[in-house]
């Protein structure tokens, strides 16, 4: 009898063991940890945002640069891993994220509610206001929101700015484009008659385009921040972000960032 429990305590042991190895050996890698085994960080955003992201020719090389890049140059460096960016649209980014495409997103994304149902978020790093951008031509004739009723505004698709539109714009026509060069091509050539662009991106374009300026409507007064994205349930990885960001921040870096990729938008 005492054999016999003896038996079973013991083959029980090895049993619950095993489950346990086992449990281990499947257990999903972290975010991080899978960062830091492939030694890489694929970064996705869409590069057509300066000075947060966007393409410059350097030394006859299409590059893409900005302060986002520099962010995630920095993540890489503290994580010890190599940077490798991919460039898509802007309403793609979040599902690459969810397929394993890229490891984290870094372009000038607002941390909304809706949003983070489906990612984790980052503190938020850099803030902003939006501003409407018109043909300098028709600067006199968009003065306030009721001025876009009947008129076709422009927002890029995905974005917070087409909920913006809606909202405070109830009664403009609005146009969705999937990249913001699109939305100054469509404004230069009339077919829109503003687009809701953030502050700094809004500057960026209308000092290289002199047909162009931001109008002075206030469209908005929330502020609308950044923060980089992750996969839902990277709490390791988004840990290891913030505390680049905390770096970043303390050594006003950001602001830097900001004012260099300005300046080499227009350079
Ligand atoms: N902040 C806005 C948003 O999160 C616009 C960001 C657009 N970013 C870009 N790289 N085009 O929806």
């Amino acid at each position: 009898m005492k054999k016999n429990l003896k038996r079973i305590i013991a083959v029980s042991l090895v049993t619950i063991s095993m489950f346990a190895f086992s449990a281990c050996g499947s257990k999903k890698k972290s975010s991080l940890e899978n960062i830091k085994e492939k030694k890489e960080l694929v970064l996705g955003t869409s590069a057509d945002f300066p000075p947060y992201e966007f393409h410059k020719s350097v030394n006859g090389k299409d590059e893409i640069l900005g302060a986002d890049i520099e962010i995630a140059k920095q993540v890489a460096k503290d994580l010890g891993v190599k940077l490798t960016i991919k460039d898509m649209k802007f309403d793609g980014l979040l599902a690459s994220l969810d397929q394993g495409k890229v490891d984290m997103v870094i372009s000038g994304m607002t941390p909304t509610e809706e949003r983070k149902k489906n990612v984790d978020f980052s503190d938020i790093y850099y803030k902003s206001v939006q501003t409407i951008v018109v043909k300098k031509s028709d600067k006199d004739k968009f003065k306030g929101i009721k001025d876009f009723d009947g008129k076709k505004i422009g927002v890029q698709k995905g974005s917070i700015q087409e909920g913006i539109a809606e909202k405070q714009l109830p009664k403009a026509k609005p146009v969705a484009l999937s990249k913001i060069s699109d939305l100054v091509l469509a404004l230069n050539s009339g077919r829109i008659d503003g687009a809701i662009i953030e502050f700094p991106v809004a500057t960026s374009y209308t000092n290289s385009n002199k047909d162009l300026v931001i109008s002075d409507i206030k469209v908005t007064t929330e502020e609308a921040g950044s923060a980089v994205a992750m996969k839902k349930g990277s709490e390791d990885l988004v840990k290891e972000v913030n505390k680049t960001l905390d770096k970043l921040k303390k050594d006003k870096l950001i602001d830097k960032y900001i004012t260099e990729a300005s300046k080499l938008v227009e350079q």
